[in-house]
């Protein structure tokens, strides 16, 4: 759909879709549209408040459709502290959803993998997070109608959507991994030694991305699932540079499996 130069607002997209859950694709995982069931497309540039990407040629879109028989909104392309975004600006599209009534986010990431047994072009479903950014979305005065001052973050990944995912992952034979997601600035790839200290603290991928948004849409009270696709294995004593093509490849490898998965989670709601 395109309407100029007008914008949309929370409102007016409502009047669009009623979307039951909301789906972040992450770094080349354009793929999963292919599974979506496409019934509209909005520019961010004509939505009011969204931040345009920095990235030449994409400016993002949002799409509504269908995926496992439900309604969603998908964010079509995501924004990233490294291109010089505020967190705020990162995730406005979620309070945005969050305006929207919408309770369940979906997202997925390309990450590295800290651990032997993560393949690249597999997937790793994330239940926990350690936020490395150093910043934080909520950093400034608390809309209390929104969600409260200090969020707990106990449950940040829901244990609801983490047992629907794994059972997906059953019923398709899908080896699905699991681990803690770390959240780095970015945009330089770690050192050998920041990798093992990432190890040792804990993480067993690395990205550049969806702490932030966990953050946000927890305190907004939604439900958060999160699946990393493994595009590269960093071994810091066998450490090899990674190319963008590389990990492109492995997120296109990686993307029909989130599809199945987050196609299966949907239809289990
Ligand atoms: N490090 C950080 N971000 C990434 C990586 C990585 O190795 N692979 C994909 N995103």
């Amino acid at each position: 759909m395109s309407r100029g130069l007008e914008y949309f607002t929370a409102e007016e997209l409502l009047k669009l879709a009623r979307p039951e859950a909301a789906v972040i694709l992450g770094t080349g995982l354009g793929v999963l549209e292919e599974s979506i069931d496409i019934r509209e497309s909005i520019s961010y540039r004509n939505i009011s408040g969204f931040p345009v990407s920095s990235v030449k040629g994409h400016s993002g879109r949002l799409l509504f459709g269908t995926l496992g028989g439900r309604s969603i909104a998908v964010m079509s392309g995501r924004f990233h502290l490294y291109e010089g975004y505020t967190p705020k600006e990162i995730t406005f599209p979620i309070r945005v959803f969050a305006h929207m009534g919408i309770k369940k986010l979906l997202i997925s990431n390309a990450a590295g993998g800290l651990r032997k047994d993560l393949e690249p072009g597999g997937v790793m479903l994330i239940t926990d997070h350690i936020n490395l950014t150093f910043k934080n979305p909520l950093v400034g005065p608390n809309v209390d109608e929104l969600g409260p001052r200090f969020p707990v973050m106990t449950e940040p990944y829901s244990t609801s959507l983490l047992e629907k995912a794994r059972q997906a992952a059953f019923k398709n034979g899908i080896d699905l991994k699991e681990g803690v997601y770390a959240q780095l600035l970015g945009p330089s790839l770690e050192t050998a030694a920041e990798t093992r200290m990432l190890q040792i603290i804990g993480a067993d991928a690395v990205g550049m991305s969806t702490v932030i948004e966990v953050i946000e849409a927890v305190h907004a009270g939604m439900e958060v699932l999160a699946v990393s696709a493994i595009t590269n294995l960093n071994d810091p004593d066998n450490y090899l540079p990674s190319s963008l093509d590389e990990i492109l490849a492995m997120a296109a490898k990686a993307g029909p499996i989130i599809a199945r998965i987050f196609s299966g989670v949907l239809e289990g709601l």
